[in-house]
């Protein structure tokens, strides 16, 4: 069995969240039913909402169940396009399914620059916002994840929604990454919208959530039965929504500094090996997540390479078909294409022990070594 250190994809299932679910499985109801049945399928569902607005400080009527992440970045893109935005400022290390779904909505899309950091030039979001052209341009959107998938580099969503609450615009959050890791405050976000998704949290998964500000425009994408109040039609998922709300609950306070202990004891170990530059080190990071790029090593050969050696890690970038592209992340911070062609990401998580961590520094350093010169020689 492989070492797990790629949390950031997909984090196992907490025991908790089995159990809601096998138990909501257990039974039979579709939560809009009238009968006994289905009513206790929806009272799962709406205590579910509770938990989990409860997390994100909101109010459960703001909490719409989608089928995940994706769905939700999609669905508050398309309700901005709707309100009124014609052009868009995403961050240059948003996720695929914010940029993909900007462009797929055919908006103009700007981008935000960070950091060498990776961190969001805010600066330039003021001056930007400064001087809109509403007429032409409509209702500013601006969307700002709040932590890094590739880096887990903290981004400055509270300053940034106070920047767009003044311009009278619309700010979009992705929280995939940082809920379940980190708090994340969505009303002192001052957000209009955020993207979560249970499996990054350990729960299920195919289901997620949008959170909505009372203020926030919605037009619904999912036409049918007029579920989630009319803003998101098709049968709830009784028990993804259950393991979603319980893996959220199971979530300990000590987890986070813990994480810390072990990825900052890993970084000691990989940062002063010739070769190896570590990104988003000097910003405030996800406890869990470690980006790096060794020098002449390709992403997708290190990957294969350790996953041959017993670990599964992520390439900097990873697309869903399995590909591994030049991470656009570590570009938007500075690096060279070579750099960025070379990184990976190592994701530890509330599994993760301390001997997963020495196992995986010294197999990565020993195969390094060993391949080193092959890659010197053949530049
Ligand atoms: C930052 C971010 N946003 C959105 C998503 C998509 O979420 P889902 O897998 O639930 O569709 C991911 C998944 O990798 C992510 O890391």
């Amino acid at each position: 069995m492989s070492i797990y250190l790629d949390h950031n994809a997909t984090s196992p299932l907490r025991d908790e969240a089995r159990e809601a679910m096998l138990a909501a499985y257990a039974r039979v109801g579709n939560a809009s039913s009238v009968h006994g049945l289905g009513r206790a399928a929806r009272a799962l569902v709406e205590r579910s909402r509770e938990a989990i607005a409860r997390h994100f400080v909101t109010r459960a009527e703001d909490v719409v169940f989608t089928s995940g992440g994706t769905e939700a970045n999609n669905l508050a893109i398309a309700s901005a396009k709707a309100a009124g935005a014609k052009r868009l400022i995403i961050s240059a290390i948003e996720h695929d399914a914010v940029r993909d779904s900007a462009l797929a909505n055919g908006m103009d899309v700007e981008i935000l620059p960070v950091t060498g950091e990776g961190v969001a030039d805010l600066a330039w979001l003021e001056a930007r916002l400064s001087g809109w052209n509403r007429e032409a341009d409509g209702v500013p959107f601006v969307a700002l994840m709040a932590a890094n998938n590739e880096t887990g580099v903290i981004q400055p969503v509270e300053s940034a929604g106070r920047l767009v609450r003044e311009a009278e615009g619309l700010f979009h959050v992705d929280a995939v990454q940082m809920a379940g890791k980190l708090v994340f405050d969505f009303a002192g976000s001052l957000a209009h919208y955020a993207a979560l998704s249970a499996h990054k949290a350990g729960g299920p998964q195919g289901v997620g959530a949008l959170l909505l500000a009372c203020d926030a425009p919605l037009t619904r994408q999912m036409h049918g039965g007029g579920q989630e109040k009319g803003r998101r039609s098709g049968t709830e998922n009784v028990a993804g929504i259950a393991g979603f709300a319980a893996a959220l609950d199971a979530v300990q306070a000590g987890e986070p500094a813990r994480m810390v202990a072990l990825r900052d004891a890993l970084q000691l170990r990989l940062e002063s090996v010739e070769g190896v530059r570590i990104w988003g080190a000097g910003a405030d990071r996800l406890p869990n997540t470690l980006c790096l790029s060794a020098e002449g090593w390709p992403s997708e050969i290190q990957v294969i390479a350790m996953d041959l050696a017993g670990f599964a890690i992520s390439a900097g970038a990873a697309c869903s078909s399995g590909k591994v592209r030049k991470s656009r992340v570590l570009e938007a911070m500075g690096a060279s294409a070579e750099e960025a062609a070379s990184a990976i990401r190592i994701s530890i998580g509330r599994t993760t022990e301390q001997d997963d961590v020495n196992r995986f520094s010294e197999a990565w350093t020993r195969e390094y070594a060993r391949v080193r010169p092959r890659l010197a020689a053949a530049v």
